[in-house]
């Protein structure tokens, strides 16, 4: 590698999620929850050029292992990503997302009248079938997931 190379770290410990479409690297973040205010050491690389996908980003969250439930929900901003549980250096697992049926918490409903947007104490919550986001209380839909993250 020379100077002028791009290098990328590995990491000892945690979680790497790979293949993540250009553009969606925050929005990634943002879905996990991971804002930095938890202390984790996470590095995103936008736009990493790949020899055989072209561009794409990484997310790199050292010291965690995230779950299934909490990952299936970034398939709905990028469904191909690669999951890589790191161990002692070594890719120890290594999964992909499967679209989940519903999402708690996690996404807020566009509409203003929502119960979920009042003062009540209710977590939103989307069912989701095939292309279709829909609120649980409300129906309304949500077409673009990266608006619409808490
Ligand atoms: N990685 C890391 N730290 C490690 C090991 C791997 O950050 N200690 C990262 C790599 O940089 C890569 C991802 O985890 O982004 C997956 O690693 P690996 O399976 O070795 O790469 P590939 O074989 O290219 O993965 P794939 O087949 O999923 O494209
Ligand atoms: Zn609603």
């Amino acid at each position: 590698m020379t100077d002028k190379e791009l290098h990328v770290s590995k990491i000892e410990n945690g979680t790497v999620i790979d293949h993540i479409d250009a553009g969606q690297g925050m929005n990634v973040l943002a879905l996990l929850g991971i804002d930095g205010s938890g202390g984790e050491s996470v590095s995103v690389i936008m736009n990493f050029q790949s020899g055989t996908v072209g561009s794409k980003d990484i997310v790199k969250i050292q010291n965690r292992e995230l779950n299934q439930d909490e990952l299936d929900v970034l398939s709905l901003v990028s469904p191909d990503v690669t999951i890589n549980i790191i161990l002692d250096y070594e890719v120890h697992l290594k999964h992909r997302v499967q679209r989940p049926k519903e999402v708690i918490g996690i996404l807020t409903c566009p509409n203003r009248d929502c119960i979920t947007n009042t003062k009540e104490p209710i977590l939103s919550k989307f069912n989701i079938t095939d292309e279709i986001i829909c609120c649980e209380y409300c129906g309304t839909h949500i077409q673009d997931v990266a608006q619409h993250l808490s």
